[in-house]
């Protein structure tokens, strides 16, 4: 096959992408994730053999109307790194350090202040023992399970063994548990069909998929294998060297955090730091930068108006450059800055634009019944992000962004709703951290607990169609 340099997301290319980088699939809101392992590789070639035909590609044909059909339901399947080398068929080099180490190396878990109550040796579940992540999505719960069994069903006879398996169900108006709208800001990927046409800000495809130009105007590291083991010719040569084959072509990485939320701590910190219910509300808000309904606090500083036209379209520096409406110690400001890293506006963004994920996850567990009682009930967000290098996206976002103190010349915050802030069984055990506003009259948050735990992780690869058809062999 011919050595090609990428530039465009074409429909050919769109049949070998999996789904779930395009596209969240916010029409099928009913998930299971299910972690699978296989015991016998022969058998388990087999099973991906038949299972290829059902994954959900970022092709979507067009329907009788000549309008691109949306899926039923959604399939895409990821790998460990074990998991990979243990498809094979021959090893598979070039994979990036973080994911061949897993997300639960040690200086990882320092980094993404993965301590205390958030330790992976009390995790859910984990990339240990675990070779394949099967997402499945639905528009309902019957149709989930339907589609699950019909997959579960082949498991005993291709001696695949179900690890785990974790449900999501994201509630129509898409709110997280604390009570905010959740899934508004993604990056637009250019040339994806998913990317309004005229879209001015776009973020190079290189940056969420292998093979094409990132925001350095390179090609992203990809893994690769030797030519002469690619017998069937699935896989797409390596323009740089004929000898090697492209493994990684048209795949990406997927980072997943089981993230508990701890709801009636989020309500009785703020109960008891707050002196009214609309101080509460707004304190909430400019912990989150947005208000419940999504709008910017950069757009409405003082209330909440529901009924904004389009709650993406901001920036920082114009009018907030001291984060007088949005605080710079915000989850939003400090998730995604846009404008306002030190430097000039461009160049913050131009900055900001190699560090974007694309969120894919969805909420677990059912909503909070209100107050500050804790109802004992395991709830949050299955957090999915896909990147092209998780070192310099989600692992740069969680350290230097979310968990640094420093951020953005601030004194001792960290993000009040992602961080790693006061654990008493974490590593900082005693260490606490602020969460500060300000406004006309600044207001200074101290001891903010840890209301975000991590309760599973992973790193996974997600391979191009012929990346799955060459693991078959
Ligand atoms: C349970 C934990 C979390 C909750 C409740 C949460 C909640 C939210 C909410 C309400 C928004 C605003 C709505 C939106 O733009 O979609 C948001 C945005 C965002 N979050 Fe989180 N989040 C959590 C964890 C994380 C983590 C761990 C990361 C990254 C490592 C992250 C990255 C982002 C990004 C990149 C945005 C978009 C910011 C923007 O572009 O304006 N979040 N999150």
């Amino acid at each position: 096959m011919a050595t090609q340099t990428l530039k465009k997301l074409t429909p050919e290319e769109l049949k070998n992408i999996q789904g779930i980088i395009i596209s969240g699939y916010g029409h099928l809101p009913n998930s299971e994730y299910q972690f699978l392992a296989t015991s016998d590789t022969s058998l388990a070639k087999n099973w991906l053999a038949a299972i290829i035909p059902k994954i959900t590609t970022a092709h979507r044909p067009d329907d009788e109307n000549g309008k691109k059909k949306k899926p039923g339901c959604a399939l895409n399947i990821a790998f460990t790194y074990a998991g990979i080398k243990k498809f094979g068929p021959a090893f598979v080099s070039g994979f990036s350090q973080e994911f061949a180490e897993g997300i639960t190396e040690p200086h990882r878990t320092r980094r993404l202040g993965d301590d205390g109550n958030s330790a992976p040796e009390l995790w859910d579940i984990k990339e240990e023992g675990v070779h394949i992540l099967l997402i499945i999505q639905a528009p309902n719960i019957e149709e989930r399970d339907t589609f699950s069994n019909e997959l579960k069903s082949d498991y005993t006879r291709f001696g695949i063994s179900l690890v785990k398996s974790e449900y999501g169900n994201q509630p129509p108006n898409n709110k997280e548990h604390f009570g905010f709208t959740d899934s508004i800001s993604q990056p637009f990927i250019e040339h994806s069909p998913a990317t309004p046409k005229g879209t001015q800000s776009c973020v190079r495809a290189g940056e969420f998929i292998l093979g094409y130009h990132n925001e350095y105007e390179l090609l992203p590291a990809t893994p690769t294998i030797k030519a002469t083991d690619d017998k069937n010719d699935y896989l797409p040569g390596l323009s740089t060297d004929n000898n090697l084959k492209d493994f990684g072509c048209n795949g990406s990485y997927l980072v997943f955090r089981k993230l508990y939320q701890d709801v009636a701590g989020f309500n009785s910190y703020l109960d008891a730091n707050t002196k009214s219910a609309e101080h509460k509300a707004l304190v909430a808000a400019k912990f989150v930068g947005r208000w419940p309904s999504g709008t910017p606090l950069v757009i409405s500083p003082d209330i909440d108006i529901p009924d904004v036209n389009d709650k993406n379209n901001f920036f920082f520096m114009n009018n907030d450059a001291k984060g007088l409406s949005c605080p710079i110690a915000s989850h939003i400001r400090r998730s995604n800055p846009r404008d306002s890293l030190a430097g000039n506006q461009e160049q913050s963004i131009k900055t900001v634009n190699r560090h974007r994920l694309l969120r894919r996850g969805i909420q677990y567990g059912q909503p909070f019944p209100g107050g500050s009682l804790d109802d004992g009930q395991d709830r949050g967000i299955l957090f999915l992000c896909v990147n092209a290098d998780i070192k310099r996206q989600f692992e740069f976002v969680q350290q230097t962004w979310i968990n640094n103190p420093k951020f953005g010349d601030m004194y001792n915050d960290r993000d009040p709703i992602a961080g790693n802030n006061f654990d008493p069984r974490g590593d900082n055990s005693g260490k606490e951290y602020n969460m500060t506003i300000p406004s006309s009259v600044r207001e200074v948050f101290t001891g903010i607990p840890r209301f975000v735990q991590v309760k599973g992780g992973g790193y996974f690869f997600l391979p191009a169609i012929p990346a799955l058809k060459y693991l078959t062999v």
